[in-house]
């Protein structure tokens, strides 16, 4: 019997504390006049010292999961799609397998820019699909702040922070996930980058010295590619739903650029009002930009179990990518979960772990070693 994926739950978390472009044009020589023009952005959110990506994405994932009422211990795979991860190894994902106690879930990270979110939904589904695997939880989440260069003026105006996520479960019943178009093209990789911190450019003096670990965009180029992209990916997904324009209710465009949404808009014949924009708040959140924008039109009812959407994101890579589904909502349930109880619980299985390894470590003589 063929199985369907569908998004039974969803979260955002963004850090609270708000950065305007007034707070900015006394950080570089920019202007609120500039930044709203160019982009449409107003504010976006900046994490703490003390939050990072895996911070995020675990308070995005605890709602998710809520929204689901699955319990961690029954999620069985994890993926982070981040462009800022929490180190280059581990994965960010096994942080937030170990701090929300999914004790049996598989985790690895993906790393596709700002496509990385549909990338990692369809992955997902692909594995539903196969009935391999029936609880996998999405995460987006990036701390984009903390490779941000805030001397310069032509990228630090852009990013914000935040996660998103969403529980995918199989099921018998059509539906969820109906179509992905993933794409990229490596000959645009100079377009977007963090030159160095990789086995490329290792990190030196010398590459701290000349700012290398920050993000470098060339803009132009990034924006003349966008507006390539988003309209024929949207297409693209469409048609492999075997759908028409007219049977999506929404589009969720990667929030990057007002004017980038608005060219595919055009492009696509829509009214703007099709679109689900909200990055005059948030900024660009790469990975997470999708997935706050759609708990954000969940939480005010635009968006209703069975509406069909298109979500369509481009970014580093270059990449770019599209998706649709047809909304579902919660799967029914018996009992109620509390999945933010088990943090707690995490929190003791993991000391416990560790105090195991600490105690095997003295037996075999071998604490301290690196
Ligand atoms: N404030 C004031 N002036 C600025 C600023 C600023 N923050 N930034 C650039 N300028 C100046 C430039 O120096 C330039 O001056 P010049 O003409 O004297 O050289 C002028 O403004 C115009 O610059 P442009 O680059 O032509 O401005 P543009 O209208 O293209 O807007 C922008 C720039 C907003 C970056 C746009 O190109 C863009 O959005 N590109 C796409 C970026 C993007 O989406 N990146 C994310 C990809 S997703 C991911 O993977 C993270």
């Amino acid at each position: 019997m063929a199985r369907y994926a569908h998004i039974t739950g969803w979260g955002m978390a963004v850090p609270e504390r708000v950065l305007t472009n007034q707070e900015l044009s006394q950080m570089v020589d920019t202007s609120d006049e500039w930044i709203r023009s160019r982009t449409g952005i107003s504010e976006r959110h900046i994490a703490a010292p003390s939050e990072s990506t895996a911070t995020l994405a675990v308070e995005a994932a605890i709602k998710a999961l809520t929204v689901a009422n699955l319990a961690p211990d029954q999620v069985e795979l994890i993926i982070v799609a981040s462009a800022t991860p929490e180190h280059i190894f581990p994965a960010t994902a096994c942080l937030v397998q170990d701090q929300i106690g999914a004790l049996k879930a598989g985790a690895f990270d993906l790393s596709a820019a700002c496509s990385g979110f549909i990338y990692a939904l369809n992955m997902a589904a692909q594995a539903i699909r196969s009935g391999s695997l029936n609880n996998i939880l999405v995460i987006g989440a990036e701390t984009l702040s903390k490779f941000t260069d805030w001397e310069d003026r032509n990228t630090c105006v852009l990013f914000g922070d935040g996660s998103g996520a969403f529980v995918l479960q199989g099921s018998d019943k059509p539906g969820g996930i109906l179509s992905a178009v993933l794409r990229s093209d490596g000959s645009g990789s100079d377009l977007l980058i963090v030159p160095a911190g990789g086995s490329h450019l290792p990190a030196s003096p010398e590459t701290v010295a000349n700012r290398q670990h920050f993000i470098k965009m060339k803009g132009r180029e990034v924006f003349r590619f966008a507006t390539r992209v988003m309209a024929q990916a949207t297409r693209e997904a469409v048609e492999a739903a075997q759908l028409t324009m007219d049977d999506i209710k929404y589009i969720i465009p990667h929030q990057a650029n007002q004017r980038i949404i608005d060219n595919a808009a055009d492009q696509l014949d829509i009214p703007i009002e099709r679109c689900i924009i909200n990055l005059e708040r948030y900024g660009n959140t790469s990975t997470a930009s999708i997935p706050i924008a759609i708990c954000e039109a969940l939480e005010d009812g635009r968006i209703q179990p069975g509406d069909n959407l298109v979500m369509v994101a481009f970014g580093g890579g270059l990449t770019w990518a599209s998706l649709v589904a047809q909304w579902s909502g919660p799967f029914p349930t018996k009992r109620k979960v509390y999945p933010a109880w088990y943090r707690t619980w995490a929190r003791v299985a993991s000391l416990v772990r560790r105090f195991r390894r600490y105690v095997e470590g003295l037996i075999w003589g071998t604490n301290g070693d690196s």
